[in-house]
């Protein structure tokens, strides 16, 4: 099953970027660092694609170190592109992006005159309003959340020469790569009702098995029985995760593991770091499952096309018939 849903102010959102992207000097797009590909908004790409553009891969300190290197070097060698990673535990947030953003507009920022003027974007729970809170003050933030709701902007002063303009979170209407939207729904980015969790789970830890075995022999003490294999990679994904269940306690009547609550605490793992450092994608990874999942669509769209093509001949010629 792919994961499609149906964001709430989407459009609205989407008009406003477009309406404020003219008038700011940098694009900043807010990544989740363990997985910059699938978090990234392919409408953000068509609408900012003039702009110089900061990539901030957020949760750092939830990634894959050497992952988060590779990401940043991968963005680095894009046009009017800087990247960086932060965490929420980053020192001088508004230090650091001033200093990345004069990167991409080195005439900005230094006078009231001349002052810096960004966008920040980014999927839901990114952690854009955990930086936000960090960068203005908790009651600042908090009063953009409220009102992202009816406004979709909100304007942040955080220097006398640096402006910030924020906008709710959004996602896009069609997900074409399978993969991101597992990887979207693991990190927590997507509603719960609009996905299932035991199959996002399984997704997750066929990836997890073969790229951090390390991390689930830890986590889940596989082996520690002697009994069980204790390399992740000796079991298939449903046995792994039924086995998490059992560890956890997660049994149903007559002994059978609740499946359900073990992928529960499988994604949980994931995302409050207790699997360790570890993401779910890397540049080549990304580049491919987007190549196949453009294949599918180009395809998709075809059958599509040849579908309303013969229902249209076939109205023509009941017409004809009942002349
Ligand atoms: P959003 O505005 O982009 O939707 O995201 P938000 O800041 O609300 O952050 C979403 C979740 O991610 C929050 O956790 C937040 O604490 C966590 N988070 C944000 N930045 C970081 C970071 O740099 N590192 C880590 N490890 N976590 C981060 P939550 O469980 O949903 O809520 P809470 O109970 O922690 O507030």
């Amino acid at each position: 099953m792919a994961i499609q849903w149906f964001p709430g102010h989407m459009h609205l959102t989407r008009q406003a970027i477009a309406e404020r992207v003219k008038a700011v000097d940098v694009v900043i797009e807010m990544l989740d660092a363990r997985l910059p590909g699938s978090s990234a908004n392919p409408m953000l790409a068509e609408l900012t694609q003039a702009k110089p553009k900061l990539k901030l891969l957020s949760k750092q300190d939830l990634a894959d170190p050497l992952q988060t290197e590779a990401w940043l070097a991968h963005y680095q060698t894009q046009d009017q592109t800087h990247a960086i990673a932060l965490d929420a535990k980053h020192q001088a947030p508004v230090k650091t992006l001033l200093e990345a953003c004069r990167r991409l507009a080195p005439t900005r920022g230094e006078s009231l005159t001349k002052p810096m003027r960004v966008l920040i974007c980014g999927i839901p729970n990114v952690g854009k309003s955990t930086l936000l809170n960090r960068m203005v003050g908790k009651t600042a933030a908090k009063a953009a959340d409220e009102a992202g709701v009816t406004k979709q902007e909100m304007r942040y002063a955080l220097t006398d020469a640096f402006y910030l303009y924020d906008t709710p979170g959004v996602l896009w209407p069609r997900i074409i790569v399978a993969q991101t939207g597992f990887n979207l729904a693991a990190s927590g980015a997507i509603g719960r009702n609009a996905f299932d969790d035991i199959e996002v789970a399984l997704v997750m830890l066929d990836y997890l098995k073969t790229h951090y075995p390390q991390s689930l022999q830890s986590r889940y003490k596989l082996g520690q029985d002697g009994k069980e294999a204790s390399d992740p990679n000796q079991w298939d994904e449903e046995a792994l995760l039924a086995r998490i269940g059992k560890s956890r306690g997660g049994l149903l009547s007559g002994g059978r593991v609740d499946l359900q609550k073990a992928a529960e605490a499988a994604i949980h793992d994931f995302r409050s770091g207790a699997l360790g450092r570890v993401s779910l994608e890397t540049p080549q990874e990304f580049a491919q499952w987007l190549a196949l999942g453009e294949e599918l669509d180009a395809e998709r769209a075809v059958r599509k096309e040849a579908f309303a093509q013969a229902k249209a001949a076939q109205r023509k010629s009941g017409q004809k018939k009942r002349w």
